[in-house]
């Protein structure tokens, strides 16, 4: 498994050398760990669409090596155009995407055509590393408010609740959500997680859980409807949770279910913070009712995917065969049942977003 050059996180993606990137396929976990080779932009496209890659920050730094990939074979203008379209094309929410096809494509219109290659390839880099960076300093901010929870209540373990998967898996490296919860557990303070399985595509089940497991980190999976009892029962401490478009009033885009946790940690008083590396801000949005939310497949929910005792991975229709399903795959959870927005420049309230980050352009 690759590790970052700061040796401390984990990494999902890496150039090949030779004009390709190599992933994590992310849908043979959590049964078998393989990697993947993306050699063109359909690859790329395909990765993404199908979510070999997923994860906002992991999306969008894919797109941006799938310019690079674009950009060795022809880097015209029309080419690089329509490589863009492509990958924009795959999926609609993380505002990661189109963020990182914007940067990529605005170093190569400056530049002729026999540069843009490598530096497209140098700016993939870029935002990978910067990924991995952010995702580290919403780690170091984060772990301030477990520490916090430890110190309200000294030698008890901190439960922490969090939903789908926004660990490692989701970024280049370290994760959002779980970057405060792998430095707390490397600084030794005891903590546990409840891992909600995350319907209808089980990212928690598959992926979260996985990647606590391979760190150590106690953990317990949960279904999607266990967290307001939980919280209910004094059994969470606070609750984290990452994001996919954060808009300028702080609604929080996330995971489907993301918006009934914040809405039982509001009535039980259970602290709710979202891990937002400034990628995913979209300044653009005045609130969160202009996010495009995904519509995914209906067979995502009548079919449940699992490996069989004799190790075969394999789909089971759970309802009907005439039962129509609808499949939002992301909600908005409003900014003002967020208890604070855990980004690489502190921990803030909502409201502060425009004043913290209003000038980072
Ligand atoms: O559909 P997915 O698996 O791409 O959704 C992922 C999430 O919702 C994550 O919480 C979000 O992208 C933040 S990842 C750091």
């Amino acid at each position: 498994m690759k590790t970052s050059a700061d040796g401390s996180a984990r990494r999902t993606i890496w150039a090949t050398g030779d004009g390709a990137v190599e992933i994590i396929d992310q849908t043979r976990l959590p049964h078998e760990y393989a990697t993947k080779r993306l050699a063109s932009v359909e690859d790329v496209a395909e990765a993404i669409a199908v979510m070999r890659v997923r994860g906002a920050p992991l999306i969008g730094a894919t797109a941006a090596y799938g310019m690079a990939i674009a950009a060795d074979v022809d880097p015209s203008d029309a080419a690089l155009a329509l490589a863009r379209q492509i990958l924009f094309a795959t999926r609609p929410t993380a505002v990661n995407l189109g963020w990182a096809l914007a940067r990529v494509a605005d170093v190569l219109a400056s530049l002729p055509l026999e540069r843009r290659a490598e530096a497209a390839w140098t700016e993939a880099e870029a935002i990978a590393a910067e990924d991995i960076a952010l995702n580290g300093a919403i780690g170091d901010h984060g772990l301030a408010l477990i520490k916090a929870a430890q110190k309200a209540r000294p030698g008890e373990t901190v439960n922490v609740l969090t939903h789908c998967n926004a660990g490692w898996l989701a970024t280049v490296g370290w994760g959002t959500a779980t970057a405060p919860i792998y430095k707390a557990h490397a600084a030794g303070i005891p903590i546990h997680v409840w891992v909600d399985e995350t319907r209808p595509r089980n990212q928690g089940a598959s992926l979260t859980a996985w990647e606590l497991a391979e760190a150590g980190v106690p953990h317990t999976l949960i279904a999607d409807n266990a967290g307001g009892h939980l919280m209910q029962h004094g059994r969470v401490d606070l609750c984290i949770v990452g994001t996919d478009r954060t808009a300028a009033n702080g609604d929080v885009c996330n995971k489907i279910g993301t918006y009934l946790k914040a809405l039982a940690a509001h009535d039980n008083g259970v602290p709710f913070y979202v891990a937002l590396p400034s990628p995913t801000l979209d300044l653009s949005l005045q609130s969160g009712r202009d996010v495009p939310i995904e519509e995914r497949a209906g067979t995502e929910v009548t079919e449940i995917t699992g490996r069989t005792a004799d190790g075969r991975i394999e789909s089971v229709c759970v309802t009907t065969p005439s039962t129509a399903a609808a499949n939002p795959a992301f909600d908005v959870t409003p900014a003002r049942l967020v208890t604070g927005l855990v980004t690489e420049r502190g921990v803030i309230e909502p409201e502060r977003l425009r004043e913290v980050f209003g000038s980072r352009a």
